[in-house]
C-alpha cells in the first residue's frame, strides 16, 4: 500500500505541532485510519499533543544497534532485529500509532545504519493509509529523504512581512535541496488581525501552492499549549481545529 503522507515544516514556533496533532486527530474522526504519526523533531512535543508518551525513540536505537555485531541473539538477522526494536518504539494508541525519530546522528559514520533504519522504517510506513510528519524548523529531515514520496508538503509561517519571507526562503530552499512532493500548502497560523490577503494570494501564486490555509490566534491553544494539554481534549468546534477539519475536507481524501 502506498500512504498518502503529509510532512509538515516552516518557521520555528508558528504551529507544526498543532497542526500535525489537529490533521492526525481531524483524519481519525473520518474514518481514515490507522494513521501513523511521526514526529521527526529531536525536541519532540507531538506524544504530549497527541496525548501518549514516547519511551523510546529511534534514535536512541540506531545509537544502541550503531556497531554492534552483525547479527542478533541465536541467528536473527541484524535486520530481523532492528525491525523488532523499531516495533517497540511505536506508540500505539486507538486509530494512530506513534514513532519518535529522537536525536539526530552524533559524528562518526552511520551509513551502515542508516542505510538499514531506511529500509525498516519504509517498510513500516506501508502498513499504514495515512501518514503525518511533524519536523523540526527547517528542512534538515525531509532532505534525508526517510519517506518514499510527500503527498503533501505543508509549509507553516505567521502572517508576518518575514514570516512570509521565511516560507517563500523554505521553499526555494526545498526546490534546491530536491525535496519531492506532490502538492503545496501555505499554512499562515497565529493570525490576530486583519492582514494582507493580496500578499498572501501573491506567496501563494509565487510558491505554486495548492492550497492557502489561514489560522486565527485562538486563547484556548495557547492555553492548551501553555499548559501541555492534549488538543485531543479541545473541543473540535474551536477555530483553529474546525478551519483544518475543513482543510482536510476540502482535499478529499478516502481510504484505499
Ligand atoms: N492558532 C493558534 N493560536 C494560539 N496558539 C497557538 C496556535 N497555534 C499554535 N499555538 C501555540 O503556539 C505554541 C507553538 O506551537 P507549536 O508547538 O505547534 O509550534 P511548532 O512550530 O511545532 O514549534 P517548534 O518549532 O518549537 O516545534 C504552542 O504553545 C501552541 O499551543
Ligand atoms: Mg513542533
Amino acid at each position: 500500500m502506498k500512504p498518502y503522507t503529509i510532512a509538515i515544516t516552516g518557521k520555528g514556533g508558528t504551529g507544526k505541532t498543532t497542526i500535525a496533532a489537529a490533521i492526525v486527530a481531524s483524519l481519525i474522526r473520518r474514518g481514515l485510519s490507522p494513521v501513523l504519526a511521526v514526529d521527526a523533531d529531536p525536541n519532540s512535543c507531538l506524544d504530549g499533543v497527541l496525548g501518549v508518551q514516547v519511551d523510546k525513540t529511534v534514535g536512541r536505537l540506531r545509537e544502541e544497534s550503531r556497531g554492534a555485531g552483525t547479527g542478533g541473539p541465536s541467528g536473527i538477522s541484524k535486520r530481523d532485529l532492528v525491525e523488532l526494536r523499531i516495533a517497540e518504539c511505536l506508540v500505539e494508541a486507538k486509530d494512530f500509532d506513534l514513532i519518535a525519530m529522537g536525536r539526530p546522528e552524533g559524528p562518526g559514520c552511520y551509513c551502515y545504519a542508516n542505510n538499514l533504519f531506511k529500509d525498516v522504517i519504509g517498510k513500516l510506513t506501508q502498513s499504514y493509509p495515512f501518514i503525518v510528519i511533524d519536523n523540526e524548523a527547517g528542512l534538515e529531515n525531509l532532505s534525508r529523504r526517510l519517506y518514499q514520496s510527500i503527498d503533501l508538503l505543508i509549509i507553516t509561517g505567521d502572517p508576518s512581512r518575514r514570516g512570509l519571507a521565511t516560507i517563500e526562503r523554505l521553499y526555494n530552499l526545498a526546490g534546491e535541496m530536491g525535496i519531492a512532493y506532490d502538492a503545496l500548502a501555505l499554512a499562515i497560523n497565529l493570525v490576530r488581525s486583519g492582514y494582507g490577503m493580496e500578499e498572501l494570494e501573491a506567496l501563494q501564486l509565487k510558491t505554486s501552492a495548492r492550497h492557502l490555509l489561514t489560522l486565527p490566534f485562538d486563547a484556548d491553544m495557547a492555553l492548551a499549549g501553555e499548559q501541555g494539554r492534549s488538543i485531543l481534549g479541545v473541543d473540535p468546534s474551536n477555530p483553529v481545529l474546525s478551519r483544518i477539519d475543513g482543510f482536510i475536507t476540502r482535499l478529499g481524501l478516502q481510504n484505499p
